[in-house]
């Protein structure tokens, strides 16, 4: 058997699946759309336009794709994969109702409560009853508050108000400002006190295997410091998430989880990421992504030792119970190279020098190359992904990579992977 895929986004988390299934001796081609440099040197790019369904269906057909696998959010809570499927064809992803533990966190929060899964309490208020969502506010009377639009709102729909004044800014902020589509149910819950880490399984819609755990550094500044981004590096595996911790977590959230979507009649196929605050009761969960984490992608997809693309296929046919994973023992941690002024404005089109001299893995996110010359051409540039046999080899082996590389204005975090370092002692 050997089979064309293609693969759905650009960024770095695609560069590494396609990695990651290029490497398959079951693979007979790979196209990515809309890809990115790193995903060109593996098979083809293709300039589709994957929120046009009916277009990506057209390419599915005419090109023989046996199996598309979707990397964001946002086509999979769109529902191409419930396109796909019901035209017959192989989808790694979930479809729009199972993807709506990311797409809509009321839905997350009610499917969290009815099936007993630990999360912070919350209410629910609509945005035409925002006077309502205000005096629940007042009558809470501890800060912080957590507000959350609804919808999928790029990773800015979260605001942790500290003061009643702060709240009721942030109220407004969410009815008028960019986010009211988002907002128009606002989920207003508990803030939760611990350290966040992220446990990553692989599902079929029946059965699951967990496929590794990670901690982002969601922070633009070092010390978890300045505005929230996509994730400026990460870590794997995280010495917070204890063989213990990992048990509660599989007992109490994943199997709960994939067995509560089963039973009410969502069986959930892909990645499912769940974001985890660990808290002095025990692992809560603070949301649910219905793809890969992007960068933890870079620091999991290389330490599996079986072949990537025969397991995403298992799943795709419900057969994932019998497909035995393994993974290397290595740690990895990845250095997101921004442009500088992320997530805020940034330029793009400078010229990006030394990634052939680096010693780690690359995986290219905003970059384009042209004439022979790779540019910048996004806000997270690269991944520079070191490996080694403890956490701090791998933080060295990145940061050695990392100081290879060069284009104007390249910024990014010193101290990604410190807080485990320090765990560790
Ligand atoms: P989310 O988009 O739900 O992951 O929220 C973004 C970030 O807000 C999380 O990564 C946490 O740092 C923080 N956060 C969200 N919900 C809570 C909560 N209930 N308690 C404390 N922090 C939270
Ligand atoms: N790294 C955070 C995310 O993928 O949402």
């Amino acid at each position: 058997m050997s089979i064309n895929v293609l693969l759905i986004g650009s960024g770095g988390r695609e560069h590494t699946l396609a990695w990651g299934i290029a490497k398959s001796p079951l693979l007979k081609k790979l196209y990515t759309a809309p890809g990115n440099p790193g995903t060109e040197s593996l098979g083809e790019n293709v300039n589709l336009d994957v929120s046009d369904h009916a277009a990506v269906l057209d390419f599915v057909r005419s090109n023989d794709i046996d199996l598309t696998v979707i990397g964001p959010e946002q086509p999979l809570v769109e529902g191409i994969a419930d396109v796909l499927e019901n035209a017959g064809h192989k989808v790694f992803g979930p479809k729009q109702q199972a993807a709506m533990l990311e797409g809509s966190k009321e839905f997350a929060k009610d499917f969290m409560a009815r099936n007993a899964i630990p999360t912070a309490a919350y209410k629910v208020f609509d945005q035409d009853n925002f006077d309502e969502a205000a005096e629940y506010i007042k009558s809470q009377n501890s800060y912080p508050v957590v507000l959350k639009a609804d919808g999928l709102a790029g990773g800015k729909g979260v605001l942790i108000p500290e003061s009643e004044e702060e709240a009721m800014n942030a109220l407004t902020e969410l009815k008028s400002g960019s986010l009211s589509d988002a907002a128009s149910r606002l989920v207003i819950e508990e803030f939760m006190v611990g350290e966040e880490a992220s446990v990553f399984a692989i599902c079929d819609g029946d059965s699951y295997k967990i496929i590794g755990n990670a901690q982002d550094h969601k922070r633009a500044g070092g010390g978890d410091t300045g505005l929230n981004t996509g994730g400026m590096g990460a870590y794997s595996p995280a010495p917070i998430v204890t063989e213990k911790l990992l048990e509660r977590t599989e007992i109490e959230i994943i199997k709960p989880t994939i067995d509560g979507m089963k039973a009410e009649g969502y069986p959930y196929t892909g990645f499912l990421y769940v974001g985890l605050m660990i808290t002095e009761e025990g692992p809560k969960v603070v949301e649910y992504n219905c793809r890969f984490g992007d960068p933890e992608c870079q620091v999991i997809i290389p330490s599996l030792q079986t072949d990537l693309l025969e397991v995403l296929i298992a799943c795709t046919e419900g057969k994932l119970s019998e497909s035995e994973i393994t993974f290397d023992d290595q740690y990895r941690c990845t250095v997101v190279l921004a442009s500088g002024g992320y997530p805020q404005a940034y330029e793009k089109g400078k010229e990006i020098t030394g990634v052939d001299e680096a010693d780690a893995l690359i995986f290219h996110a905003g970059t384009r190359s042209e004439d022979g010359k790779l540019l910048t051409n996004g806000g997270r540039v690269l991944n520079v992904v070191g490996s080694g046999s403890t956490l701090k080899e791998a933080i060295d082996a990145s940061y050695a990579s990392v100081e290879k590389i060069t284009f104007d204005k390249m910024y990014y975090r010193r101290d990604i992977g410190a807080k485990g370092l320090k765990r560790i002692g």
